[in-house]
């Protein structure tokens, strides 16, 4: 039997376990999210909600049919970048997992393994990134051995702004889905987008910013409503998204377009990425939803290229790393 390599994903609200075959098939994940009664999370009342739930997840694992502890190949974990109370629970359970089993331990670039996943999913094959996440908004490419950064949000997440227009109007997190339903009902009554519907537009050179946007649509949702708002609002912000990942297209040659992170789960952003890529003769991907929000599937998976190129990582490097970045992971795979 094919051996495993096993994941786990502990950067921010998302434990979650996954495994992948040593030949790349995706075997989806066990997953349990942190979502507080009030407010936005707390990075200890994450990282204890991890503690707890992470022998049930474990138990899941491997009361999997077909599972047996002899055919795992490695752990691999999530270093960074994210919450550091949250990021300690993910590595000590890997380094638990990886001494009990007597496999070797990898750590790997939460943000990397976005890219990953996507490509081990849709085919494609060196595409620009548009990485939409809660935490972060990247666009990234990969120039020689580096996942270079061409651009980004230079003060919140694209999901984290969505969560908080959410959760002023008293909805729970996750936000993004729901402003998704509610701006697509509203469209379907007719849009007639009207100057009184428009927002803050932010782009600076390569470089994006959320937190005007997200001021100017809470005062626009007192006085045009709930669903004009969140319609507005992701079309704005999406197409601010949009708008520089064709310039990434543009000026690095490439013509595939890769959306990962929780915000590529939204139908109307990957409606505009396959506008934008039809425009101008280039094609857009996005892997499956599960695979789009934190999962410990591709955790495993990035561990799983590391591994084929002989990477491991002993326990005195093991730390994690909470400020990673996407550039400072070297990669040496094709
Ligand atoms: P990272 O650590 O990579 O920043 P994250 O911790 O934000 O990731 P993800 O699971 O990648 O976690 O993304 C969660 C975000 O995705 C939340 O902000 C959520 O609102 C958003 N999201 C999920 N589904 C949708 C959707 N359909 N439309 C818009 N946003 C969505
Ligand atoms: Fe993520």
């Amino acid at each position: 039997m094919e051996g495993v390599i096993v994941g786990v994903e502990s950067t921010a609200h998302t434990l979650s376990i996954g495994m992948v075959s040593e030949s790349g098939e995706l075997i989806p994940s066990e997953s349990s999210v942190f979502t507080p009664e009030h407010g936005g999370i707390h990075p200890r009342e994450a990282a204890d909600h991890h503690s707890l739930v992470a022998s049930e997840l474990v138990s899941r694992v491997m009361d999997r049919e077909g599972f047996a502890p002899s055919n795992v190949k490695a752990i691999s974990f999530s270093q960074g970048p994210g919450l550091g109370p949250c990021l300690r629970v993910g590595a000590s359970l890997a380094r638990t997992l990886s001494k009990t089993w007597d496999v070797p331990l990898i750590g790997v670039n939460h943000c990397v393994a976005h890219i990953e996943v996507g490509r081990n999913q849709t085919g494609c094959d060196d595409p620009v990134l548009l990485y939409a996440s809660g935490g972060n908004t990247q666009v990234i490419a990969r120039a020689g051995s580096r996942y270079r950064v061409l651009g980004e949000t230079l003060d919140i997440g694209i999901g984290n702004m969505l969560d908080k227009f959410a959760r002023i109007h008293d909805i729970p997190f996750p936000g993004g889905p729901v402003i998704e339903r509610l701006a697509s009902e509203w469209a379907s009554g007719g849009v007639s987008a009207t100057s009184e519907l428009e927002l803050p537009y932010a782009v600076h050179g390569m470089d994006l910013a959320f937190s005007g946007i997200l001021t100017a649509a809470i005062s626009l949702s007192e006085r045009e409503g709930l669903g004009a708002s969140s319609w507005s609002l992701q079309e704005h912000s999406f197409a601010s998204c949009i708008e520089v990942s064709e310039r990434a297209l543009a000026h690095t040659g490439k013509t595939e377009l890769l959306l990962g992170g929780g915000v590529a789960c939204n139908g109307r952003l990957r409606e505009m990425a396959e506008i934008m890529c039809e425009e101008r003769g280039a094609t857009a991907h996005w892997p499956e939803k599960q695979y789009c929000i934190d999962n410990g599937t591709m955790i495993a998976e990035l561990g799983r290229r590391e591994i084929e190129m002989g990477r491991v990582t002993n326990l005195e490097d093991s730390a994690i790393n909470p400020m990673l970045r996407t550039d400072s992971s070297p990669i040496s795979w094709n």
